[in-house]
């Protein structure tokens, strides 16, 4: 199974990714894990994304364009993956493209999960992440203890780019830059568009019915 997981900050893509990694057992590729930790371990790559991220802005596509056909070329993904965050512009579903090809494969399907911004602002406010596990919570619907994973005992933070005035950034670079990616993709007959509210199981359920159509 081939699947891009696409939507907006906050819209749930990276919940429901982890859940559809158990259910077909192959990975996920969250490029924004990827540079969180390239930050936290101080690398080159850390270093140059950290600027943009912590403004809501977009990592420059050349550097993006790199590192994920990096990942999909390793035999990591031999038998599937879960893209999660990526493509973000054209330029870098163009890109994908050309990897794609040089693979000789192709995506299952796209899966657009749809949220309003409203519900968006409010999940952000609420949630906290794992530095270990990279699990996510919401403290409005999990029971958390905010110093203490609890799948793993690991640390829980919350993301500098969840401040409100990052997340407004990151909703407009959405609107102007990351939503256009959608028109790329309407005509391949691949896209599934499930509505992203309602709880987090019922919107599995939704993208489960979308995918084995
Ligand atoms: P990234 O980490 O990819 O951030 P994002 O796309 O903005 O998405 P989020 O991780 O904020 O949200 P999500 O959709 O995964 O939602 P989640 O499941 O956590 O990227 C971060 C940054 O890295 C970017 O801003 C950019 O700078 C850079 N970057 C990454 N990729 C790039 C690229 N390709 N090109 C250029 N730059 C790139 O859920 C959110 C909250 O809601 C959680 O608290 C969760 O518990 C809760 N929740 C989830 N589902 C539900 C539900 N159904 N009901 C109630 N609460 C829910």
């Amino acid at each position: 199974m081939r699947l891009l997981l696409f939507g907006p900050p906050g819209g749930g893509k990276g919940t429901q990714a982890t859940l559809l990694k158990e259910k077909y057992t192959i990975p996920h590729i969250s490029t924004g894990d990827i540079l969180r930790k390239s930050v936290s371990d101080g690398t080159t790559l850390g270093v140059r994304a950290k600027e943009h991220m912590d403004k809501g802005k977009l990592v420059p596509d050349d550097i993006m364009i790199g590192l994920v056909g990096e990942v999909l070329k390793s035999g990591d993904c031999n038998n599937g993956f879960i893209l999660d965050g990526f493509p973000r512009t054209v330029a870098q579903a163009e890109a994908l493209d050309v990897v794609f090809k040089e693979l000789d494969i192709e995506l299952d399907a796209v899966i657009y999960v749809k949220v309003d911004q409203e519900e968006i602002i409010s999940r952000l406010s609420q949630r906290w992440m794992c530095r270990s596990c990279n699990n996510i919570f919401n403290t409005a619907i999990d029971t958390i203890d905010h110093n203490e994973c609890p799948k793993c005992g690991g640390i829980l933070y919350q993301r500098d780019d969840d401040k409100p005035d990052v997340v407004k950034q990151r909703l407009d670079i959405y609107e102007k830059t990351t939503l256009p990616v959608l028109n790329y993709y309407n005509t391949t007959g691949k896209l599934i568009e499930v509505d992203g509210t309602g709880n987090v199981r019922e919107v599995y359920n939704r993208i489960l019915a979308g995918v084995q159509k």
